[in-house]
C-alpha cells in the first residue's frame, strides 16, 4: 500500500490522499464547523486569543513529525495522520493470524469495529469538556501550555477517528461522528460513554492523576488497537500513540513534582504539616491516586468477558505489543481469574481469550506500579517516610466481576456499612475538592510556579523553564 504524502495546504492537513478523495473532503469540511463550534463551547475556557507555544503534527517521520510555534488555539491545524508503514500488514491475532489485514471493513465485523471506534472516539472530546475550566487556576506557563497541548491533541485524536468513521462507515459513520460533538462529559441526559469521562476534573491534581491514570488507559486501549487487523485503524492509532506519550509525561511528571513539593513543606513546617504550609498532604494525593486509578480501570471492561474473547479471535483488538508474544491464537491457554463465592475470595480458570481484558489490565496495572516506585523513590530522596500505593484492582469499582461487591483498598470483601463509613478516607471527597480548590491560584508569571507544585526539570523543547509558554498580554 501506498501513502500519499503529507498535505499541509488544503482545510485540513493530511497524509490521508484528501485532496483525491472529493466526497470525504467535502463530508470532512462540513464536519469542521460543526467540530469548532463544539471547540468553542466545550473547549478550554477563555484564552482562545492567547498564543500558545504548541506542537502541531506536521509529519509522519519519527524524528520530525512535530512543529513548535505560538498558535492560538481555534486556529491549531487538526490534521488526519497515518503510520505509513510500508510493509504490506498482516492479521496480528486471532484465528486468522498472518492472513493480509483488511483494508476495508469487513462485512460481518461493521458493527462491532464501529462500536470499537466509537467508544474509543468518545473519550477523546470528552476528556476537553471535563478539563476544560483548568486554565484558569493553572500552577504555572509552563503547566497551562501543556494542559493546553493535550486538550489540542485529544481533539486531533477526535479527528483521527473522525475521519474513520466517514471514510469507512458510510451514513452510520456520519451520523456518530455528529452525535461525538452531542454528548457532554457528566450530562445525565446525554453523557459520554464511559464512566471514567463522566466524572468531574475539577483541579490540577485531578488533572494529572486523570493524565497519569486514564490516559494511560488510552494508551493500552490505542496499542491493543493498533494491533488489529482493520489496517486503518492499526496505523491511525500507531500514530496517536507518538501524541499519548506527553499526556503521560504531563500526568507521571505532575504528580511527581506535587509529591516532590508535599515533602519539602512537610520538612519545612515545624509539626510536619503539609497543609499549614498550603501544600497537599500525602494523604490526599493517596485518595486521589484511589479514585482515578479504580476508574481507569474499570476501563478496560469485564474481566471474563465473550466480547474480548470475539474481539481477540476475529482479529479486531490485539494484545499490548503482540509481536512479544508467539502463540497469537491463545486458543489452549487459561488465566486464573479471582473471583467472590460466598464473600470469600475464589480463583476461577478461563479460556484465556475470555481473559484479554485482564492481560491487557495486567500490562497497565505494570506500568502504574512502575510510576508508583519512582514517586516513591521521590519521596525517599526527600528523606519522608511516607509511602504512596496503588489500591487493589477489586477496590471502587464499577465494572466487571467486583462491581456488585465491596472491597477495602487492600482487596478484602467487607460489608456496604464498613464501605461507607470508610469512603472519606479512601477515596477524593468534596471537601478535598473544596480545599485543592482553596489553594489552587492561578499563578501566570513566567518561571513561577504555585506554592503546592515544585518547578519541572526542563522545559518544553529545549525551551527554559522560565519561558513564556503562553503569551496572556
Ligand atoms: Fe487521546
Ligand atoms: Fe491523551
Amino acid at each position: 500500500m501506498t501513502t500519499p504524502n503529507v498535505d499541509l495546504t488544503g482545510k485540513i492537513p493530511n497524509n490521508v490522499g484528501l485532496s483525491d478523495d472529493v466526497k470525504l473532503r467535502r463530508a470532512l469540511e462540513t464536519w469542521l464547523p460543526q467540530y469548532l463550534e463544539w471547540w468553542n463551547d466545550m473547549g478550554p475556557s477563555d484564552f482562545a486569543d492567547k498564543p500558545v507555544f504548541l506542537r502541531t503534527a506536521v509529519s509522519v517521520d519519527p524524528g520530525g513529525w512535530a512543529h513548535y510555534d505560538y498558535v492560538k488555539m481555534p486556529d491549531y491545524r487538526w490534521g488526519i495522520f497515518l503510520d505509513p508503514n510500508a510493509e504490506a500488514a498482516s492479521i496480528k491475532c486471532g484465528d486468522d493470524a498472518g492472513a493480509p489485514a483488511w483494508t476495508d471493513v469487513p462485512g460481518e465485523h461493521r458493527n462491532t469495529l464501529r462500536r470499537i471506534i466509537v467508544t474509543q472516539a468518545d473519550t477523546e472530546p470528552a476528556s476537553v469538556e471535563q478539563q476544560r475550566m483548568l486554565g484558569h487556576i493553572a500552577p504555572s506557563l509552563y503547566d497551562l501550555r501543556n494542559l493546553f497541548q493535550v486538550n489540542v491533541e485529544e481533539g486531533r485524536h477526535l479527528w483521527a477517528m473522525v475521519y474513520l468513521l466517514h471514510k469507512y462507515f458510510g451514513r452510520d459513520g456520519r451520523d456518530e461522528a455528529d452525535e461525538l460533538l452531542m454528548r457532554r462529559s457528566g450530562d445525565p441526559d446525554k453523557p459520554r460513554i464511559l464512566g471514567a469521562f463522566n466524572q468531574p476534573c475539577d483541579h490540577w491534581l485531578s488533572f494529572f492523576a486523570f493524565t497519569m491514570f486514564t490516559d494511560r488507559d488510552g494508551k493500552y486501549q490505542l496499542a491493543a488497537l493498533s494491533e488489529s487487523g482493520f489496517d486503518p485503524l492499526a496505523r491511525t492509532t500507531q500514530f496517536m500513540l507518538t501524541e499519548e506519550a506527553h499526556h503521560l509525561f504531563v500526568g507521571e511528571t505532575g504528580l511527581d513534582r506535587i509529591i516532590k513539593r508535599s515533602a519539602e513543606l512537610q520538612r519545612q513546617d515545624p509539626n510536619g504539616d503539609i497543609r499549614n504550609q498550603g501544600g497537599i498532604d500525602f494523604d490526599l494525593i493517596q485518595r486521589t491516586i484511589n479514585y482515578w486509578f479504580t476508574y481507569s480501570l474499570d476501563l478496560f471492561g469485564g474481566e471474563i468477558s465473550s466480547n474480548a474473547s470475539t474481539f481477540f479471535a476475529t482479529g479486531l483488538k490485539g494484545r499490548y505489543r503482540e509481536d512479544q508474544y508467539t502463540d497469537h491464537r491463545a486458543i489452549e491457554g487459561s488465566y486464573r481469574v479471582p473471583v467472590v463465592e460466598a464473600g470469600k475470595m475464589v480463583e476461577q480458570e478461563v479460556p484465556l481469550r475470555n481473559a484479554m481484558n485482564e492481560v491487557l489490565r495486567d500490562a497497565y496495572v505494570s506500568d502504574c506500579e512502575r510510576a508508583l516506585r519512582k514517586w516513591n523513590k521521590t519521596l525517599e530522596a526527600a528523606g519522608s517516610p511516607t509511602r504512596l500505593s496503588l489500591p487493589s484492582r477489586r477496590f471502587h469499582r464499577h465494572q466487571g466481576l467486583y462491581a456488585d461487591h465491596r472491597f477495602d483498598p487492600a482487596g478484602n470483601p467487607i460489608s456496604q456499612g464498613e464501605y461507607e463509613a470508610n469512603l472519606g478516607r479512601w477515596l477524593l471527597v468534596p471537601e478535598d475538592n473544596a480545599y485543592l480548590l482553596s489553594i489552587m491560584k492561578p499563578c501566570y508569571e513566567p518561571g513561577k510556579f504555585a506554592n503546592w507544585i515544585a518547578p519541572p526539570n526542563k522545559g518544553i523543547e529545549g525551551r527554559p523553564i522560565e519561558f513564556e509558554y503562553v503569551r496572556l498580554d
